[in-house]
């Protein structure tokens, strides 16, 4: 499954703007959807500047969606921004957590919107990270049956992954994020500022997915990756803001080629079936999803070297570097006396399975990435060899 992604240098500068009143210049990214197209802005300081806004339709009313975290931090300072765009505008907060991604709490953005008169025209804000990205995505592909929404991601997994490409739901007790649409948001807004205020652990499981780029499409990048991880741990401005572009530059691009997961776009699951079976046995929240993920990658390389893809060098490279990015890459055991097992039941339930066939994104050693089932046995082998470390 080639991918046609283009390579671009940490030097390059791609198609600059600075919004009038923003503190900083943003970069932009387009994301090519036809109709659908929208921008991906990066920067600092974009949440309080009026030009970040500027240019979306005008609405009586915009809706707010953050959770019991993020809200005290950053919603008044949304809000400030975006009354001059509005009549009027809500906030609705979530309680804080993926063990919260469900039905009931989906069902209280509903509440506030009816509550709070919505129609069609109103548009939500989600402010946070993933979880209340994809739930507030969720909500507006089905609120009146679709109204518009605006990412604001907070944590460097939705700023380089969950914000951007259009996947929203909720999860399942049985299956994680089982239950929801494609719907593509007006406008990604990634304010690097807010980087500032995430734990460490969470910025750590945001690596992953920056991570996950190199192997399935730009090695060069996964080595700026290996050579930066110390700014990137630290905060730096300069290597955030690159990997966040780089990212979002790749992520685009394969959603241009594939929105609704056709084939290529798959290959962002790299790692994600094993991750995936990881978050769900040990309980939503107790891995984090990017925890999950990289552990995931571990995996997902150890079977792509038992298919003869790549070499015991490249898995070693790939487990050293999520091992840097201080993400754990030693599986946990699911079920004693029947983990194989265990893992095996929960990766059935993944959304790549085929009839009942379980899918890997696996890789090779020139940056590409492909869809490949296993043998269970070999499977199995690669799930004893991870939980031992
Ligand atoms: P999250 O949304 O739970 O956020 C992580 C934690 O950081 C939360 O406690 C949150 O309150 C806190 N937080 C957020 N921003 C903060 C800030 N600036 N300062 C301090 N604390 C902050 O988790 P996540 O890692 O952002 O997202 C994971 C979710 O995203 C999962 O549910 C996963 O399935 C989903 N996801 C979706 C896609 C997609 O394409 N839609 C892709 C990848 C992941
Ligand atoms: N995070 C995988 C995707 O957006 O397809």
């Amino acid at each position: 499954m080639p991918a046609e992604i283009s390579a671009t240098t940490p030097t390059d500068v791609i198609d600059p703007c600075a919004p009038p009143g923003s503190a900083g210049r943003a970069l932009r990214v387009d994301i090519d959807l036809g109709d659908r197209s929208y921008p991906i802005l990066i920067g600092a300081g974009l949440l309080d500047a009026a030009g970040t806004w500027n240019h979306l339709p005008r609405a009586a009313r915009a809706l707010i969606v953050t959770n019991s975290t993020v809200g005290p931090m950053y919603a008044q300072r949304l809000l400030a921004a975006l009354a001059p765009h509005y009549g009027s505008v809500g906030l609705h907060q979530l309680p804080d957590g993926e063990a919260h991604k469900d039905w009931s709490n989906l069902q209280t953005i509903f509440d506030a919107l009816l509550e709070q008169g919505a129609d069609r025209k109103t548009t939500l804000f989600a402010l946070g990270g993933g979880v209340v990205g994809d739930m507030t995505g969720f909500a507006a592909a089905c609120y009146m049956r679709g109204v518009p929404f605006v990412q604001v991601p907070t944590t460097l997994l939705a700023q380089v992954d969950s914000s951007v490409g259009g996947k929203t739901g909720i999860n399942h007790p049985l299956g994680k994020n089982m239950v929801g649409a494609f719907y593509q948001p007006l406008q990604v807004v990634c304010d690097l500022d807010t980087l500032r205020t995430l734990p460490e652990r969470e910025l750590s499981a945001g690596l992953a997915e920056v991570i996950k780029y190199g192997p399935i499409a730009d090695l060069q990048f996964l080595a700026w990756i290996e050579q930066s991880m110390a700014a990137l741990r630290q905060r730096d401005p300069a290597a955030l803001a690159y990997a966040v572009r780089r990212s979002c530059e790749i992520k685009a691009s394969v959603v241009g080629q594939d929105e609704r997961e056709s084939g290529l776009r798959a290959i962002l699951n790299f790692g994600h079936t094993f991750g995936h079976a990881i978050e769900a046995g040990m309980g939503y929240g107790n891995w984090l999803h990017g925890e999950a993920v990289g552990c995931g990658m571990v995996m997902a390389a150890e079977l792509s070297m038992r298919l003869g893809l790549v070499d015991v060098t490249y898995v070693q490279r790939l487990r050293r570097v999520v091992q840097a990015a201080g993400l754990p890459v030693q599986a946990p055991v699911l079920q004693a006396g029947g983990n194989v097992a265990r893992y095996l039941e929960l990766m059935r339930v993944d959304k790549k399975a085929e009839a009942g066939q379980i899918r890997f994104v696996v890789v090779d050693a020139s940056g590409h990435a492909r869809m490949q089932s296993a043998p269970d046995d070999m499977v199995a082998d690669v799930i004893d060899a991870c939980c031992r470390g």
